[in-house]
This record gives C-alpha cells, sequence and structure tokens, in this order.
C-alpha cells in the first residue's frame, strides 16, 4: 500500500482520488459535418522569433536550410501536415506595405515593427519568401491584408501581383524579374486585422465601409480569386460581426473571431506558464470550454442573417496567453508550452469539429516560438510542443465527418468552481472507421468511460504525464509526448477505457 501510495504521488496524482466513471454515446446515425482540414490551420506573424530565427534563417545561415527556411522545423511541420498559414500577421499585417518585401533582399527597406518590440524589421521575409515557405509546407496561403495603414488600390496590386499571367502585364512582369514565373495560388485574404484595436480602433459601421470598398477591388481575371475575410470582433464581441453580415454578405466567404484563455483574466498580469497552481489549471481549462459558447453565439447570429450557412466563421486566432519568458523581449510573446495547453488545445479542437458546419477554419497562435506554439527553436535546436503532439494525435479528423457524442459524467471540481472532467469528440473517417478523443480534464481522478460500439478493435494513443506544467524543453525534448494507449477493453458490443487523470486519448475504432 505505502508503494502504490508513493508510485501515485510521483505521478501527481493524490492517493485518495477515486475512479470518476463516465458514459458515452455516439450518434452514428446522425452525422454531422465534414471537419475542414483547415480548423488544424496556423498563424505565422512577423513577431518575435516565429518569423526571423524559428523559420527564416536566411540561405547564408549555418542551421541548414532550404532557401532560407530552417530544414528542421520545414520538416516538423511537413511530418504535421498544416493545412493552411496565415500571414504576415495579426496587428503587423496592418501595418505591413507588401512592396517592402519585393526585390534584392539587401535592398529591402528596414522597417521598424512597431507592433512587436520595436525591432527592425528586415523585410528579408516577403510575399516570395511566404509562398515559397507555404510551397515547401504544402499548406494553402491565407493572406492578410492592410487596411488599417493601406490603400484600396495598394491591395488591388498586391492581389495582381500574385495572381496575374498577363504576358505583358507591368506587376506579372515584376513579379517574373523577381524570380517567379507563375502566378500564386491565393487561397484566403482577409482585409486587416482586429480593425475594432491595433488594425485601427474603429467602429464596426466604419470598417464594414471599408471592408466593402477593399474587397471590390479584390478580383482577378478569371473570377477564380481567393476567398474574403472580413476581420470580426473578439471573444463574444456578435454585434461587430453582425453589423458586417448584414451590410452584405454576397462579398463576405468568411468573418473570423478570436479567443484567447489567459489564466487570470487580467492583460496585465496574466499568470506564469509554469509553475502554475491547480486555480490557474482550472481557469486555462475553463476557458477552452468557453470557445463552444462564443461559437454557439456568433452561430446564432449567423443562422438568423446566414440561415443557407454561405459565410463561413473562421476562428484565426485562438491559445492560451501567459506572461512571457523571464528575461525575454515582451514584445515577442515567448511562453512555456505544457500539458496543460495540450489539454486545451484537445478540448478545443473537439468543439471546433463539433461546430464544423459554421467553423471551417482555425488558426492557432502561432506556430513557431510565438504563444501557444506548435514548435520552439533556440538557436540551431529544436523542440515539438506538448500542443504539437495533440494537433499530430488529431489529425486523422480531417476530412472526416463529425459525429455528434452525448455524455454523462461526473463534473471536476475545484473550490467553489466546476467544469465538466470528461470533454469527447468523435467522427467517421473516409474509410468507415471512426475515430474518438477523449479528454480527462480532472488532474486528480482518473476515469472509467463506457460506451456501446460494433467496434471490433479499440487502438490509439495516449498524452499524459506526471504534472499539470509537464513540458518538453532543448535538453529534455521529449517529457511529453504519446505513447500507445493500452487502457481500452472490448467485451460484447461494449467498450471500456481507462482514462489516467489530465489526459488527451485519441483512438480509432474498426
Ligand atoms: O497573436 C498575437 C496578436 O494577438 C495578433 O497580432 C493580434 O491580432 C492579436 O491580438
Amino acid at each position: 500500500m505505502f508503494k502504490l501510495m508513493l508510485v501515485l504521488l510521483a505521478l501527481g496524482v493524490p492517493a485518495s482520488a477515486e475512479t470518476m466513471h463516465a458514459d458515452l454515446v455516439l450518434h452514428t446515425d446522425r452525422p454531422g459535418a465534414v471537419i475542414d482540414p483547415n480548423l488544424h490551420g496556423q498563424f505565422a506573424e512577423h513577431l518575435g522569433e516565429g518569423m526571423y530565427g524559428g523559420l527564416w534563417v536566411g540561405e547564408t545561415s549555418l542551421i541548414p536550410n532550404t532557401r532560407g527556411f530552417r530544414n528542421d522545423v520545414v520538416a516538423a511541420l511537413r511530418d504535421l501536415g498544416v493545412p493552411v498559414v496565415r500571414w504576415p500577421g495579426g496587428c503587423f499585417a496592418d501595418q505591413y506595405h507588401w512592396r517592402d518585401g519585393i526585390g534584392p533582399r539587401d535592398q529591402r527597406p528596414v522597417r521598424i515593427n512597431t507592433s512587436w518590440g520595436g525591432v527592425e524589421e528586415s523585410n528579408a521575409v516577403g510575399i516570395h519568401e511566404f509562398m515559397d515557405l507555404a510551397e515547401q509546407l504544402g499548406a494553402k496561403t491565407y493572406v492578410n491584408g492592410n487596411v488599417g495603414t493601406g490603400t484600396p488600390r495598394e491591395m488591388q496590386d498586391w492581389i495582381e501581383y500574385m495572381t496575374s499571367d498577363a504576358p505583358n502585364g507591368t506587376l506579372a512582369q515584376e513579379r517574373r524579374a523577381n524570380g517567379r514565373d507563375k502566378p500564386w495560388r491565393v487561397d484566403y485574404v482577409a482585409l486587416g486585422n482586429e480593425l475594432w484595436e491595433c488594425g485601427g480602433n474603429m467602429r464596426p459601421e466604419f470598417y464594414a465601409d471599408l471592408y466593402h470598398q477593399f474587397a471590390t477591388f479584390v478580383k482577378t481575371k478569371d473570377g477564380n480569386g481567393p476567398k474574403k475575410i472580413a476581420a470580426g470582433g473578439y471573444g463574444d464581441n456578435v454585434r461587430w460581426n453582425e453589423v458586417l453580415l448584414r451590410s452584405n454578405k454576397k462579398d463576405i466567404d468568411a468573418i473570423t473571431m478570436h479567443h484567447f484563455s489567459l489564466p487570470t483574466g487580467d492583460w496585465k498580469k496574466k499568470g506564469p506558464a509554469t509553475g502554475f497552481d491547480e486555480a490557474h489549471w482550472m481557469s486555462v481549462l475553463r476557458q477552452a470550454l468557453q470557445m463552444e459558447t462564443l461559437i454557439a453565439a456568433h452561430s446564432a447570429m449567423m443562422d438568423r442573417v446566414d440561415p443557407n450557412k454561405k459565410v463561413a466563421l473562421f476562428v484565426d486566432e485562438w491559445s492560451n496567453w501567459y506572461d512571457v519568458d523571464l528575461g525575454t523581449n515582451p514584445g515577442f510573446l515567448r511562453q512555456q508550452n505544457t500539458l496543460r495547453d495540450a489539454i486545451s488545445a484537445a478540448i478545443v479542437l473537439n468543439i471546433f469539429h463539433a461546430h464544423a458546419d459554421r467553423v471551417r477554419m482555425a488558426n492557432i497562435t502561432q506556430m513557431v516560438n510565438v504563444l501557444q506554439a506548435m514548435v520552439q527553436t533556440d538557436g540551431a535546436r529544436m523542440l515539438l510542443t506538448p500542443t504539437y503532439h495533440v494537433f499530430r494525435l488529431f489529425k486523422p479528423f480531417r476530412g472526416a465527418t463529425q459525429i455528434p457524442v452525448t455524455r454523462q459524467a461526473p463534473p471536476y471540481r475545484f473550490g467553489k468552481d466546476q467544469i465538466p472532467a470528461l470533454q469527447a469528440g468523435a467522427a467517421r473517417t473516409g474509410d468507415g472507421h471512426v475515430q474518438l478523443a477523449l479528454v480527462n480534464l480532472d488532474p486528480h481522478r482518473a476515469a472509467q468511460v463506457a460506451l456501446l460500439t460494433d467496434a471490433k478493435e479499440a487502438a490509439g494513443q495516449i498524452l499524459t504525464a506526471a504534472t499539470m506544467d509537464a513540458r518538453n524543453t532543448f535538453d529534455a525534448p521529449d517529457m511529453v509526448k504519446p505513447a500507445p494507449f493500452t487502457g481500452a477493453r472490448l467485451a460484447k458490443g461494449r467498450l471500456l477505457l481507462d482514462l489516467p487523470a489530465k489526459s488527451v486519448v485519441v483512438l480509432e475504432l474498426r
């Protein structure tokens, strides 16, 4: 008994924690929408080491690279299969002028990145480099245009530069002279970002007019232009999005929404990324669950104004946001990534999948080194974060058909607060198999989950760790990584799953 208690304590499990029981029902007879792969999209801003150092090291770097992009990071992201990348911002997008980033690199102007840390922006990465990165990753392209300090003319020229194949067109010729013969495929163009604040502190009515003015000039010769995205409100600011949607939905393919989870809820002192207490664990997971409420509120409004669901909701920024790592530039938003981030990412992905009928893109903030990153670098070294591993586990959900899930489970309680202890999502892949993703939010109690199924096999992987803030470091990069799941038992049409505390399990039922 004493030995068992020591083992449990080492695993971070209080010896008294009992196992909770939960029942799941997969409504396979009521298939939902197809889960757009873009729901697993990423975001790469010119912010801190999100681009420079993290992705771009330049062709002359000692760090192995392909045309300037580091091979280790690109290989890790290729392995993940990034479906779409948003670039160049964020707030940076509304101060970015695309002409600064074309032509010989040593002749490009150096600007000050006033959005992020006041550092020099070399413009070494411009549209040619971004498109090369997207090609190296095999990702779709999401270019965020500048409305805050740009003009419709600038936007129009950029679109023509990227997409025109006119033999004598001046902008197409300029692109060719800069090394790109064929036009690029631009899949998505957003017109501005967070216009209610860093994008220009506008009212929604003012932005709606500007949006349509700019959108008018986003057109390509053959009509095969990018999907147009209107920059939405933050979190529960449904009114902002409603003003936009009612303004003229014919010219809007998607409206965005951003949601960040801060442990304290206070932007001045957000809370630490590691060494946090259970109150902060619960707070972050509660805010991850809140994504459901926010999407429901936006969807309800959109269902009224756009009942045929022509316009999509894109959550093109979402993540946990903590105090920056000690000693780092506060403008670089560098933070550690722990098991808490993995658990919350799994919760949010399950929510996106459940709302795939309206939510058709989401971009975690961000891809490398910034906020809840997939990958972190330190000079020539690189590590995969717990959040990366969750995205990898969830890969089979891309393109699958969502299956509604209902559950009966006890709550996870801390102090006077309580949230669901178990969250689940399911989908059917093209080959007919069912993917099941389960999250145990309780940091102390294991869960035994039961469900009825006609599957003959259940196999998958688990992501968990001994402590709430377990993380990967450059010296120990494999502290948190998936392992084969051994807690599944199938008997007489019933599947029993033993989930440890604070874990994510993704299974395939065949
Ligand atoms: O991702 C960091 C910043 O967060 C983005 O630039 C901005 O759009 C958001 O507020």
